[in-house]
């Protein structure tokens, strides 16, 4: 069958004889009609699939470019939405978790950072937000939104003075590429304990806690009492993961997490300095510039205004 001759053989048209040549080309002719039309037909029926196509992923566009630039991406809108109106479109940020093992084969459980090995640790390995939002501890000591953290972005440009619409050169809360300002939220959390500068402690925590029983609170009883009244914190409940662990020698653990204990800065931050009941007259010089309230953004109580501040 693969020989050249066979294959000519069969495609030679079949003998025909004369008096049937008329009534054969009309057949044919109509065949070739009803082909044509046919092709005609499916092109044209290709034609409309493809433009309705074309319209589907037009509109996709426009509705991603609309939804990038979301009024809820900007201020003001941005400072009252719900974390609900932000996951409608985000809710992979909550979904999504680490792979139980990398594609090569390297398991998340067998390489745990120094910062998932504190005692306070629990669970397995997790996300970023999954961490600060929905894990036990995020939901016991803290109560962080969307926007405690997120202010806002330009979708357009991630550099300061890049165009004539960004952020100035000098806006030094819109940190280049970054989406959150890091200095004014994360050091919050995971800055330096100010250890021998401020507590006048006689060294780093780690060396001198065993001194003071492992515990924040034989100081704190005393000294700046009104802390934590920001929205984004369980104030009573930090208080009381201190406390449940005196009688162990763990109460610092809880607060050591976010004073020092995991810090990706190699400096503390400058926390304001809220009145407390019973503090002393006259502000220490390392005080002078602090502010005498935490963030107006984040206070859960209205600030009692004294005449010489503000
Ligand atoms: C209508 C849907 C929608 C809503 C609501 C929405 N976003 Fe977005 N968001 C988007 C889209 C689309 C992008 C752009 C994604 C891209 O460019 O790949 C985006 C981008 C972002 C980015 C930047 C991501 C990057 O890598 O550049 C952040 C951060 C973000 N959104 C946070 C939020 C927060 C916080 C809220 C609530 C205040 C919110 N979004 C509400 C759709 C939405
Ligand atoms: C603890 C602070 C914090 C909280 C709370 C937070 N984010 Fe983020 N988010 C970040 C940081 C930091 C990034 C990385 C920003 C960058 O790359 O510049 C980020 C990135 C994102 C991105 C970009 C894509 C990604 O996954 O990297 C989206 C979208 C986003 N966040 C949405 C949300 C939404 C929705 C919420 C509320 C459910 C939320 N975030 C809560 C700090 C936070
Ligand atoms: C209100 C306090 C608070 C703020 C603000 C905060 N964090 Fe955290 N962060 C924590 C606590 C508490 C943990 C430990 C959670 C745990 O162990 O379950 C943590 C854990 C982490 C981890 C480790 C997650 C893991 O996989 O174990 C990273 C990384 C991190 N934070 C980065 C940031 C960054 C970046 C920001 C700023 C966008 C930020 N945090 C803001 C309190 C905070
Ligand atoms: C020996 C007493 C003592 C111990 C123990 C102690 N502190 Fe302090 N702490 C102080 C004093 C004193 C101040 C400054 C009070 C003031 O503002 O005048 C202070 C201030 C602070 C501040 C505010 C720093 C600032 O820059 O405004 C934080 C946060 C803090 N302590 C956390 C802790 C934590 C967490 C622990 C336990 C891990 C702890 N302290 C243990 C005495 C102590
Ligand atoms: C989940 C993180 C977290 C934990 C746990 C935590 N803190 Fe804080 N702490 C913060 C943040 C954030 C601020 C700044 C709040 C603000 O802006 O007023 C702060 C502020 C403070 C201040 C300064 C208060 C002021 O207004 O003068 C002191 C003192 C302090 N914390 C001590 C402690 C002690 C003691 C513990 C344990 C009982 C503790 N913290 C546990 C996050 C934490």
């Amino acid at each position: 069958m693969i020989s050249g001759s066979g294959t000519a053989a069969q495609l030679a048209p079949p003998p025909t004889p004369p008096d049937n040549v008329m009534e054969n080309s009309v057949k044919w002719i109509l065949v070739a009609l009803v082909v044509a039309a046919s092709i005609w037909g499916i092109g044209a029926g290709r034609e409309i699939r493809q433009a309705a196509e074309r319209e589907r992923v037009a509109d996709q566009g426009g509705q991603l470019l609309r939804a990038t630039y979301s009024p809820l991406h900007f201020n003001p809108a941005i400072d009252s939405a719900t974390d609900q109106q932000c996951l409608a479109c985000h809710k992979e940020v909550l979904e999504e978790k680490p792979r139980v093992a990398s594609p090569a084969g390297v398991r998340a459980a067998d390489s745990v950072a120094w910062y998932q090995r504190t005692s306070t640790y629990n669970g397995e390995q997790d996300s970023f937000h999954r961490r600060h939002l929905v894990t036990p501890m995020a939901k016991n000591l803290m109560n962080l939104r969307c926007n405690t953290c997120h202010q806002g972005h330009d979708p357009r440009e991630e550099a300061q003075g890049a165009s004539a619409t960004s952020a100035s050169q000098t806006d030094t809360g819109f940190t280049l590429r970054k989406q959150v300002n890091p200095e004014t939220i994360c050091l919050k959390c995971h800055g330096q304990m100010p250890a021998k500068e401020i507590m006048g402690l006689p060294g780093p925590w780690p060396e001198v806690k065993d001194m003071f029983q492992n515990d924040c609170l034989g100081c704190h009883a005393a000294f700046r009492t009104k802390r934590h009244q920001v929205n984004y914190l369980n104030a009573d409940a930090i208080e009381d993961a201190a406390k449940a662990g005196q009688a162990t020698k763990t109460g610092a653990e809880a607060c050591y997490g976010c004073h020092g204990g995991r810090p990706w800065y190699r400096i503390a931050y400058p926390y304001a300095r809220n009145p407390w009941p019973g503090m002393p007259e006259g502000t220490p010089e390392w005080a002078r510039l602090r502010p005498q309230h935490s963030e107006l953004r984040y206070l859960t109580q209205p600030v009692k205004s004294t005449a010489a501040e503000h």
